[in-house]
């Protein structure tokens, strides 16, 4: 486990630290049988540098000579160094590494033990779709298809443009240079759309269920858009839309949040899908990043988006970072970065055990030691407390958000954004006759008095199906458009049109 999974050495194995592949299939099925679907974490940019492909790759072993990226470097003063300039964010120096056996260095886009695969041999290009067949015909629903943006790099290995950012003196980080030859490059959209193929031949030959396919990638719009494809070939159902991480922090005000919604849709091609993302297991939880205050009021907004709301475990219940010390650190991109830089770098507090119940290891585990600690909030944010049908909380909420999205509007609306004040951002979703619904999100510090009326398309009557934890008003509440609505600090409702 070098990047936690992210560090492959079979591509058609469960590491026995997760189980086996009886385990695996027990999970599929019962899944299916509960009508969930499981969809597999596809890890193309690179395996193991423990995978035997690697391992025969260093002994120059064909077919796996070139699977990998291999250069002899250059000579320079008599001393031999890396071919350029390329670096490795999580190793936090140069991409290249000198493989003392093989005698050339290899390429890494990620850690030392992550060797990328080399997407210019047509048979590591057919082993990677024989892959995605072989989870396919396990039962998996799609993939969520990892680190895509570096999949290809410049076939002639040249220099990346420095950016001399004043703020950004570090080589290695990310705003160091203009990273034009080792990401986004046009083979990299064209394989999205190969595999694609692979996902809808696959279909088309069994069960005609389509599988979804999602693909990680922080760039923006309009950049990112090319993961969808063109009008003559499908891509990724959808990439992951990270506006909302790094683009807002605990201080951004409405008018942020409904630029980067309204820079997101008028950027999506015609036909395709929206997501929103809220958090994921690289970046600090929404509480932590966010505010606490927030979790009911931003998952009311990405479920009310028009679109795919996605999820990270534990947002649903408001969890926040756990404290992870130097000693516990497992996290390489955090150990590389060394004891005084890790904090800045760890991306361990936002993976600490899921809170089941208030009981030993708030029920993750019955081992007498976790993986990484269990966060000291367990005991106040837990799945089992927020159970209690007689109290308010998060998951209740959430699953509040989940019901309502049947309704078509939520499916097939059209999507009004508006922003009434710094504070207070509302989103309408209006399909003819069917019931408009309206999100009302305070975003801030603030009392606000909401005249109801200055929502243009507010229906003539709306009934309250969903209000934040603690909220004034409580799901049933009618309001006309003349109504004056006052909003706590942070509160949020989502209201139904009432037709009675
Ligand atoms: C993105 C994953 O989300 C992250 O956790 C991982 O470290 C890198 N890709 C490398 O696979």
């Amino acid at each position: 486990m070098a990047d936690h999974g992210y560090d492959i050495s079979d591509f058609r194995a469960i590491d026995p630290l997760f189980g086996t592949m009886n385990d695996f299939d027990k999970l599929i099925r019962e899944a299916n049988g509960l009508d969930i679907k499981i969809i597999m974490d596809f890890v193309p940019n690179h395996s193991s540098d423990e995978h035997e492909w690697f391992e025969k790759s260093v002994k120059r072993i064909d077919p796996y000579t070139d699977y990998y990226v291999w250069h002899d470097g250059k000579i320079v003063n008599g001393t031999r160094q890396p071919p350029n300039n390329w670096t490795s964010e999580m190793a936090h120096s140069s991409a290249w590494e000198w493989h003392s056996e093989r005698k050339q260095y290899y390429y890494h886009q990620f850690t030392v033990k992550q060797p990328d695969l080399n997407y210019r041999n047509p048979k590591v290009v057919q082993e990677m779709k024989d892959i995605l067949i072989f989870w396919m015909k396990k039962g998996v629903a799609g993939f969520r298809v990892d680190a895509i943006s570096p999949l290809f790099e410049d076939e002639q290995l040249r220099d990346e443009p420095v950016t001399n950012k004043p703020d950004c003196p570090v080589p290695s980080d990310k705003c160091y240079k203009y990273p034009i030859y080792t990401r986004n490059l046009p083979e990299t959209f064209d394989m999205v759309v190969q595999w694609r193929d692979v996902l809808k031949e696959y279909a088309a030959k069994t069960d005609n269920v389509s599988k979804v396919m999602m693909v990680e990638s922080y760039e923006s719009p309009p950049l990112v858009m090319k993961y969808y494809g063109n009008s003559t070939h499908d891509g990724a159902c959808f990439p992951f839309n990270f506006q909302f991480i790094p683009n807002v922090t605990i201080d951004s005000n409405a008018h942020e949040y409904k630029a980067l919604i309204d820079k997101w849709m008028d950027n999506l091609p015609e036909g395709r899908v929206a997501n929103w993302v809220l958090g994921n297991h690289d970046r600090h939880r929404v509480g932590t990043r966010l505010g606490p205050e927030r979790i009911d009021s931003l998952n009311m907004l990405i479920m009310t988006l028009p679109g795919v709301g996605v999820t990270y475990q534990g947002e649903e219940i408001g969890m926040e970072d756990g404290f992870v010390s130097w000693e516990d650190t497992q996290d390489p991109n955090a150990l590389n970065a060394g004891e005084e830089l890790y904090l800045n770098y760890t991306r361990d507090p936002e993976r600490t055990p899921f809170h089941w119940d208030g009981t030993k290891n708030a029920g993750f585990s019955t081992a007498n030691k976790t993986w990484l600690p269990v966060s000291e909030k367990y005991k106040e944010t837990n799945v089992k407390l927020q159970s209690n049908g007689s109290i308010e909380s998060h998951l209740e909420v959430y699953r509040q958000l989940i019901q309502l999205r049947v309704e078509s509007s939520l499916k097939f609306g059209e999507l009004e954004t508006l922003v009434l004040n710094d504070n207070v951002l509302i989103v309408v979703r209006i399909l003819k006759e069917n019931k408009t619904i309206v999100s009302i999100l305070n975003l801030g510090k603030n009392l606000e008095n909401i005249k109801l009326n200055d929502i243009k398309s507010f229906p003539s009557k709306a009934i309250l199906q969903i209000n934040s934890v603690g909220a004034n008003y409580k799901t049933g509440y009618v309001v006309t458009r003349d109504s004056v609505l006052p909003l706590k600090p942070y509160e949020g409702y989502v209201f139904l049109e009432f037709n009675n």
